[in-house]
Formats: structure tokens, C-alpha cells, sequence
């Protein structure tokens, strides 16, 4: 199994639901730009679980080394890398800020699922699972750059199921609405529309086995979204949301 974003909650409740529900690896590759605590999460599944795990400097901002992926194989990629940003408006004219979450959300994570993603139709099997986010339905005045960026990776997601769909890989894109994690640390959110690392992950899984294309964390922000895409453009643009 392949993991990117591995200290995301999300995705190490992730691996530990797989590994509990007997899901079998050879080893699990852990990719991250924090090696010192990913070590730890990797420790500790491979005492609890008794499984085998490696930690892969990865960071997006950072110059990619190909060659040192070379001899990975896998039939599982879990995505949960992902950057908020600042959403303020200072953060919105702040060129630094919009190229980071475009690069992390998008532009510098997409080369590195397709490489993976090579490997996965050459053998002709696997699941990539993608993290996207209800931000990309609808463009929003709170959160549009990190929006934008989720939008433009759900349509690669999208595009990546219908190209490997006839090599017989599969590929699952998740929406999350509010998770209570780092990213959302100090935020107001809702706790009735917020699901816990622990029920994401629970979620995912679910939707993984059942082949899903596409999953809402927490099935209320499906409606939600229903409702957001459809409210007409005139009315939408007045909106403060
Ligand atoms: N929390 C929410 O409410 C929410 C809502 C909608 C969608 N999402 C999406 O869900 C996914 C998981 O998010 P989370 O809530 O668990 O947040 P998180 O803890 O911040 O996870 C995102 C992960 O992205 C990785 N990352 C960040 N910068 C990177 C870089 N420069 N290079 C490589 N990796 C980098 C980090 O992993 P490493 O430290 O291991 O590198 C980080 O743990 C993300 O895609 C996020 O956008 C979250």
C-alpha cells in the first residue's frame, strides 16, 4: 500500500482500519514531507499489526527524485495529501500562498499519482483513492484558490477512472466535508457536519470496497452540495459562503 499525506489522521486511521478489517500488504510505503513523525505512526502499525512499513521523504515543494521509486509496487494508493492555505484576503493576494496550494493540492501532487498510477495499469489491478474536498463542487468567496485547486483535482480524478477503467484499475474520489483534524485545527466548524479521522476513514473504506466512484465523508454534505450546486448563479454570487 502506498500512502501520501502520511501524517494525516485521516490517513493513518485509514491504514489501521484496512490492517484491522485483515487487509493483507507486503509492506506499506509511507510518503511524507515529516519523516520524524511519520517514523512513529510507522512504529507503531508495525508492532500493533505486525506489518511491515517504510517512510519516503516526499515533499511537494521540494525537487522529486523518480529513480528512488523505482522497485515500489503496489495495489492501493491512498491520497490524503492536501493545503488549506490562508483563505483570508491577504492570503488571496498573496502569490506565495496561491502557488502552495495549488502546487500541494494540484499541480505538484498530479505528476506523482500518475507515476504510481503508470505502475497500477502495467499490472492491470489496484485502487487509487484520492482525498478531494466538497470545496471543489462550487467555487466559494471563503475558500475559492484551495477550492479551485480541489475542483481541478476531482476533474483529474474523474478523468483518471474513465482512462484506467478498461486496464482494470480502479479509482475512488472522496469529498470530505468538515473533518476534525490539523488542517481544521481552531476553526468553528459545526460538529454536527464534522466527522472525526476515525469516522472518515470508516467512511472510505467502506466506499473502497464497495468499488464507489465517487464519496461523500458523511452522506448530509452529498445534500448539501446538491443543494449549493444548484442555487442559481444570480442569487449565488450575492451570497456570503
Ligand atoms: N479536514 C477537513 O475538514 C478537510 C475537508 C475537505 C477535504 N480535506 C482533504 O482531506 C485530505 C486530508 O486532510 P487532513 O484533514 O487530514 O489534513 P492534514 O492533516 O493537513 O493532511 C494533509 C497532508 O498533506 C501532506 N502535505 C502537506 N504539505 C505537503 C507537501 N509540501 N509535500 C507533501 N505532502 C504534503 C501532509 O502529510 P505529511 O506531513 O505526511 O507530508 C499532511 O498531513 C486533504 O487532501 C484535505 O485537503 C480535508
Amino acid at each position: 500500500m502506498i500512502v501520501l499525506g502520511s501524517t494525516s489522521e485521516v490517513a493513518q486511521a485509514f491504514v489501521e482500519k484496512a490492517l484491522q478489517e485483515g487487509e493483507k500488504f507486503e509492506k506499506i510505503y509511507l510518503f511524507t514531507s515529516n519523516k520524524e513523525t511519520t517514523e512513529r505512526f510507522a512504529r507503531h502499525i508495525d508492532v500493533k499489526f505486525l506489518q511491515q512499513s517504510e517512510v519516503i521523504e516526499l515533499d511537494l515543494l521540494k525537487e522529486i527524485d523518480y529513480n528512488t521509486f523505482d522497485t515500489i509496487q503496489s495495489n492501493l494508493l491512498f491520497c490524503a495529501t492536501g493545503y488549506l492555505g490562508e483563505g483570508t484576503e491577504e492570503g488571496l493576494y498573496d502569490n506565495k500562498n496561491t502557488e502552495r496550494i495549488i502546487d500541494i493540492n494540484y499541480s505538484k501532487l498530479v505528476p506523482v499519482i500518475n507515476y504510481f498510477a503508470q505502475k497500477f495499469e502495467s499490472r492491470r489491478f489496484g485502487t487509487i483513492i484520492g482525498l478531494s474536498s466538497v470545496a471543489g463542487d462550487r467555487g466559494r468567496q471563503s475558500n475559492f484558490i484551495y477550492g479551485s485547486a480541489k475542483a481541478a483535482f476531482t476533474a483529474y480524478l474523474s478523468g483518471l477512472r474513465n482512462y484506467l477503467f478498461d486496464k482494470k484499475v480502479h479509482v475512488l474520489t472522496v469529498k470530505p466535508g468538515f473533518m476534525a483534524t490539523k488542517m481544521t485545527e481552531g476553526l468553528p466548524l459545526n460538529p454536527k457536519l464534522t466527522a472525526t479521522p476515525k469516522q472518515a476513514a470508516d467512511c472510505i473504506y467502506k466506499a473502497y470496497k464497495k468499488q464507489k466512484n465517487v464519496a461523500y465523508v458523511l452522506p448530509v454534505w452529498g445534500v448539501i452540495m446538491m443543494v449549493i450546486r444548484n442555487i442559481p448563479e444570480f442569487i449565488f454570487k450575492k451570497l456570503k459562503l
